[in-house]
């Protein structure tokens, strides 16, 4: 029935613990009509792709790498902390207790690293144009129909929010209807970053950062699909009121057979290895279809 409804989810990528439960969910969602849905998604290597090519994709953190905003030493310090500490993140042998500490040490590193920069406001769009970030096939159909189905989109990042928002604008998708909460910098009165504001937002406290900041959230819309591509992921929508359906769709993308069973038994829909947005962009086709 399930691929009757969405034949989209025939593709090899796609991997389901319990399929009965993802057509219950999601024609609930399309009974409740879009006016009741939001979507809630992670940035980097969710809505932008982990690999093009074989060769990986940057994240919002790295996006500088090919400008000469960053120097080539703090390019080097921070490819060496991803070298580091990116193996720790997917280390599925590790529980999520065991890796805070680690991230919290990535994340202080890399934004100190950054800050030393004096990175100028008026400088970043440019320099994220010219960047190799790459969002996931098929985004433009996914944030134009969210949009014109004046669905939310809350973008959850542990990335840098202002490179995020400029890769978004850059792709002429930054849409009234997406918000974002992520690690934002702070300039001084000459428009050079000279801090992070806030609380920081590594991998594995956005359950908690929704928790304590429920106010961020849209508590009249039941329904929430949501992607993600880490175990951190998964409780990004802990903060919303009276869920009744949510829809969880994991990105994959690394250390495949290590990790499938971690994600198969959490995520609703686990996509391995898929670079695209088609099966989001399947679901919220047949979710918005007229009835
Ligand atoms: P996300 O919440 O949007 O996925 O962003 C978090 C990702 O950023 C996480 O998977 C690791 C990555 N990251 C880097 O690539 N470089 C860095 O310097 C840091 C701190 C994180
Ligand atoms: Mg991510």
């Amino acid at each position: 029935m399930l691929l009757k409804m969405i034949p989209e989810m025939n593709k090899v990528s796609v991997f389901m613990r319990d399929r009965r439960h993802v057509e219950t969910i999601i024609k609930n969602m399309q009974r409740a009509g879009t006016s009741t849905l939001q979507v809630i998604s992670d940035f980097d290597m969710t809505l932008t792709r982990f690999a093009h090519n074989g060769v990986h994709c940057p994240t919002t953190h790295n996006v500088l790498h090919s400008s000469t905003l960053i120097s080539e030493e703090c390019k080097t310090k921070m490819r060496d902390l991803f070298a580091h500490y990116y193996p720790i993140e997917i280390n599925s042998s590790m529980s999520e207790e065991e890796k805070i500490p680690h991230m919290v040490e990535w994340w202080t590193q890399a934004h100190d690293l950054l800050i030393q920069q004096r990175i100028r406001k008026d400088q970043l769009a440019q320099a994220v144009r010219n960047s190799g970030a790459m969002l996931r096939e098929g985004y433009k159909r996914f944030f134009d129909v969210l949009h014109q189905n004046s669905v939310p989109l809350l973008i959850f990042s542990a990335g840098v929010g202002d490179i995020l928002e400029e890769v978004i604008a850059g792709h002429d998708i930054f849409h009234p209807n997406v918000r974002v909460f992520s690690n934002y910098m702070d300039y001084d009165e000459e428009g050079v970053a000279c801090a992070f504001k806030g609380e920081m937002i590594h991998s594995f406290n956005k359950r908690e950062g929704a928790l304590q900041n429920t106010q961020q959230f849209i508590h009249d819309r039941t329904n929430v699909l949501l992607l993600g591509d880490t175990p951190g992921d998964l409780n990004m929508a802990d903060g919303v009121q009276n869920l009744h359906n949510i829809l969880r769709i994991g990105f994959l993308n690394d250390k495949v057979d290590e990790r499938m069973k971690q994600y198969i038994s959490s995520y609703d829909i686990v996509l391995v290895k898929d670079e695209t947005l088609d099966i989001p962009n399947a679901i919220l086709n047949y979710i918005t279809a007229r009835k």
